[in-house]
């Protein structure tokens, strides 16, 4: 019985073998221009797309949403609650590219009238695109989108039913999209948000967070700074208190500055929580790379020389030793492809043909045969001599 089940399964694997050896002799050795499947994926998820922003508003005294819709009328691309969106501005002669978490939910991307939406704070001075976006952006502007970058999203194969949320600043916004999503009914877990601000009047997103509270989701406020009036939680997000909010089995997310994620990593610590219960985004690049473990602080105003190797061009550019390579390269008006800017997703992986570089390992996000062939990511790798690179063609 067996061996005449074997035999059928054999005979039918090789009349499968010889469709499969005709379609492959028959097939065009050129690929198909006008290939329906293609062309609908291309509709649904192209690569980058334009948008066009149809609304501006207040999201706290100092972040304002902005709304965009995709610029030929069609929906927008799927994402799942937690990704972010990169966006290129046109800025004089220069393309500058900024990653931003969705603050709005997939579900209404998936509407009718399709629209997503970012929030960016104003910068403490040291954020050129996040105060163009806050001043000089405007209804009616076009962008070009590229959308559902990121790993940053609940996933309950991996996650613990009950996630804390750890938010701090402007990374409020990941967790915006995904208590959205779950009031809609299109994603469920418990969600307890944490969001740690200095001043309520810091609090970003706040009307829309407090009228999402359910039970199923919670929104915790969390003060430092020193306000009389203040009857919610006070302090930093502590150890303590993370444990106040927790369930037995928690995983926990977090999303805000790099200074942030060093300090909550120790406290996690402190709680035993696992390693694959914790998850987190950083916001674009370190701020102030010589505070990474091992930056050689000696070089700190050193400037090197940076050769640039695109096909058949070389430029020669300068490179400050606390600025990235992509940093390097934009100020000198050359193009290269990031996305999340922090060391995570590859986009910018260059390639170095010598010289050396800084990779701080918090955000060394590379493949390990990427180390072995000398590729870094060139959002997270600083020069540390004069250094020639390899970068494709845009
Ligand atoms: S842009 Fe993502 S790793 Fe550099």
């Amino acid at each position: 019985m067996k061996i005449k089940g074997f035999l059928k399964d054999v005979t039918g694997a090789s009349r499968v073998t010889k469709a499969r050896l005709s379609a492959f002799e028959n097939a065009s050795a050129v690929p198909e221009k006008n290939d329906p499947i293609a062309d609908v994926v291309a509709q649904w998820h192209p690569k980058k797309f334009d948008v066009k922003i149809v609304d501006i508003r207040d999201a706290s005294p100092t972040a304002k949403t902005v709304r965009f819709v995709r610029a030929d009328g069609q929906k927008l691309p799927f994402f799942y609650a937690g990704q972010f969106v990169v966006l290129d501005f046109k800025i004089g002669n220069s393309i500058i590219s900024r990653p931003y978490s969705l603050s709005s939910a997939p579900f209404e991307a998936r509407m009718e009238n399709s629209f997503a939406e970012i929030t960016v704070r104003r910068s403490k001075g040291d954020g050129f695109i996040a105060d163009y976006v806050n001043t000089e952006l405007k209804v009616g502007d076009t962008l070009q989108a590229m959308m559902g970058c990121g790993q940053f999203y609940y996933e309950p194969l991996r996650d613990a039913k009950h996630v804390v949320a750890l938010a701090g600043g402007v990374g409020i916004t990941p967790f915006a999209s995904m208590a959205k999503e779950i009031a809609n009914g299109t994603l469920d877990f418990d969600l307890t948000i944490l969001y740690g601000s200095v001043a309520s009047d810091d609090i970003i997103l706040k009307d829309e967070l407090d009228a999402l509270k359910s039970d199923k989701v919670h929104v915790v406020h969390v003060l430092s700074g020193d306000e009389p009036d203040w009857k919610g939680e006070r302090g930093f997000l502590s150890a303590e208190l993370i444990k106040k909010y927790s369930a037995p089995d928690t995983s926990y997310f977090i999303c805000g500055p790099q200074a942030m994620y060093l300090y909550l990593r120790e406290e996690l610590k402190k709680l035993g929580a696992p390693a694959r219960r914790v998850r987190f985004e950083v916001f674009g690049q370190a701020k102030d790379i010589t505070k990474f473990s091992g930056y050689p602080v000696a070089l700190t105003n050193h400037v090197f020389n940076l050769t640039v190797r695109r096909g058949i061009h070389e430029d020669v550019i300068p490179a400050k030793a606390t600025e990235s390579l992509v940093v390097a390269l934009e100020r000198a008006g050359i193009r290269i492809e990031t996305a999340c800017r922090s060391g995570e997703c590859g986009f910018c992986r260059t390639k170095v043909l010598s010289g050396s570089v800084y990779v701080c390992p918090e955000n060394d996000g590379r493949r390990a045969a990427d180390k072995d062939f000398g590729y870094v990511h060139a959002c997270a790798a600083y020069p540390t001599s004069d250094l020639t690179i390899k970068i494709p063609i845009e």
